[in-house]
């Protein structure tokens, strides 16, 4: 099972600002749906609340310490490692191999050293933001690909995909 992690981070490693996207880009949002449709997504909880709804034609699996919270349309778990088995499960279930980490900040540094490869939307510009992208150590990760996007007319800024594979 390959778990990937996929975040749009600002050249500050920026990913989120007040419960929210600190940027709109609306091609990468169609990168994201891409990347992610028909396959397992896990989450925090914080992160869940922040789309207003669950992502369509994926398993929302989301991580709370406190199952009180609700979390209509989504499966909710009380740790990162049960969200990943049920995702193991769901994944092997749709014919997938893929897991995909969608964020936020501590679910993002617990499983990256779990991850086998990262999908980065590297966007071109330093907004302010107080929830952050951990580091991407250049001796533990390869990078295997990348597209330079000109902002479109629904994007803030350009940005750059990058995929990148554990050594
Ligand atoms: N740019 C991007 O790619 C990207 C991606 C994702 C999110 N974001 C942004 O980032 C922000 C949200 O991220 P965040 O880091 O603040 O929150 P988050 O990770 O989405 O959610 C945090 C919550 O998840 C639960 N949680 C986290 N770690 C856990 C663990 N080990 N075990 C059990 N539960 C755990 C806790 O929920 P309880 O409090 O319920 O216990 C915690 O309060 C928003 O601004 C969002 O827009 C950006």
């Amino acid at each position: 099972m390959t778990i990937v992690l996929v975040a749009a981070v600002g050249k500050n490693n920026v990913i989120g600002r007040g419960g929210h996207l600190p940027w709109r880009l609306r091609s990468d949002l169609q990168h994201f749906k891409r990347l992610t449709l028909n396959k397992p997504v896990v989450m925090g909880r914080k992160t869940f609340e922040s789309l207003g709804k669950p992502l369509k034609d994926r398993t929302n699996i989301v991580v709370s310490r406190n199952l009180a919270h609700r979390a209509p349309g989504a499966i909710l778990t009380t740790s990162i490692d049960a969200a990943l088995a049920i995702a193991r499960d769901d994944a092997k279930k749709r014919g997938t191999d893929e897991i995909m980490v969608i964020g936020g900040h501590n679910i993002f540094d617990v499983t990256l050293p779990l991850a086998n490869r990262l999908e980065i939307t590297h966007v071109h510009a330093s907004p302010e933001g107080d929830v952050f992208f951990p580091p991407i150590d250049p001796s533990m990760w390869c990078e295997t690909y990348r597209r330079e996007h000109p902002a479109g007319p629904q994007d803030d800024f350009a940005f750059t995909v990058a995929t990148y594979q554990r050594r």
